[in-house]
């Protein structure tokens, strides 16, 4: 159930240069949240910054009541957020948005580019814990974008492509060479991150036959389907991301 609500910020962790993990609590139990959820977050304070900023949730800490962000600074609200306080009030509208398809015992693949990797920690865990057999190809522009190596290895194997080749294979995400490997056999596999990197997962998943599902990260205004600024052209029409996404199957979306 969505809900509107003030919490504080407990912890800002910078991972590197430009991105960060915001922590915030809460005195009530935090709601149900599924991955690929996403909250509203108001930036306030800001003279810049009327309209709140969407993230998806990283993970979700049920013991200490507590939700955490990846937030990657493009802009004043990204940047505004990591500079508050620990204990300042964050107002917040969530959890909003669909979610992944979870399936049982399955040998699934993950492609995270960018601040695209934020919603896979907590579906590695729920494809984890239903059996299935999973592969995360994470890709930056060098070995500072390549986070969360650790916590992918607990869920499965773990690659990474980066264009400087500085850690993993050289190159863009798609050019790794799992992509052209005759096993290349996966049952679903799961993007976020630039358009032009899903577009290319996906059509890379149409070629094969897979089933494909791509979070995408539309501008967005209001979050719950008044404003229609977050509008994607679908088979079956008009759909807002905000509402019937962000997760799409990528055979519906004419890209
Ligand atoms: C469902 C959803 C989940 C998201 N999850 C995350 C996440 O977990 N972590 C994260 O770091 N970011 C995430 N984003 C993107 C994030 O919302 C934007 O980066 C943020 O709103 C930018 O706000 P800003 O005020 O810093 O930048 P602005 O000043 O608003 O914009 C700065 C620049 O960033 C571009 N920009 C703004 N919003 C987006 C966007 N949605 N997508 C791409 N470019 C954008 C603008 O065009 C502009 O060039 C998500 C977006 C959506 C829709
Ligand atoms: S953001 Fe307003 S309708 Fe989606």
């Amino acid at each position: 159930m969505k809900r509107i609500e003030d919490l504080s910020v407990k912890n800002i962790s910078w991972l590197n240069s430009n991105s960060y993990v915001l922590e915030l609590s809460g005195t009530k139990a935090i709601p149900d949240i599924l991955p690929g959820n996403f909250a509203e977050i108001r930036v306030d304070h800001h003279p810049g910054v009327f309209l709140r900023r969407p993230f998806s949730y990283l993970d979700v800490d049920e013991k200490n009541n507590s939700i955490s962000f990846f937030v990657k600074v493009v802009g004043k609200g990204s940047r505004k957020l990591g500079t508050l306080e620990k204990g300042e009030l964050v107002n917040v509208i969530h959890p909003l948005g669909n979610a992944f398809s979870i399936p049982d015992n399955k040998k699934v693949l993950i492609t995270g580019g960018g601040s695209g990797i934020a919603p896979f920690i907590m579906l590695g865990r729920e494809l984890k814990s239903r059996g299935n057999e999973i592969t995360i190809i994470t890709g930056g522009r060098s070995s500072e974008d390549i986070l969360f190596s650790e916590e992918f290895k607990a869920y499965g194997e773990v690659l990474c492509t980066t264009e400087d080749g500085s850690l993993g294979e050289k190159g863009i995400l798609t050019e790794h060479p799992i992509f052209t490997k005759d096993n290349f056999d996966f049952d679903l596999i799961y993007t976020c991150g630039p358009e032009g990197m899903m577009k290319a997962v996906a059509k890379i998943a149409r070629d094969k036959g897979i089933a494909c599902e791509a979070s995408l990260e539309h501008l967005m205004a209001c979050g719950f389907g008044v404003c229609l600024c977050c509008i994607q052209e679908t088979t079956e029409g008009n759909k807002c991301v905000c509402t019937e996404g962000p997760v799409f199957n990528t055979n519906d979306l004419k890209w």
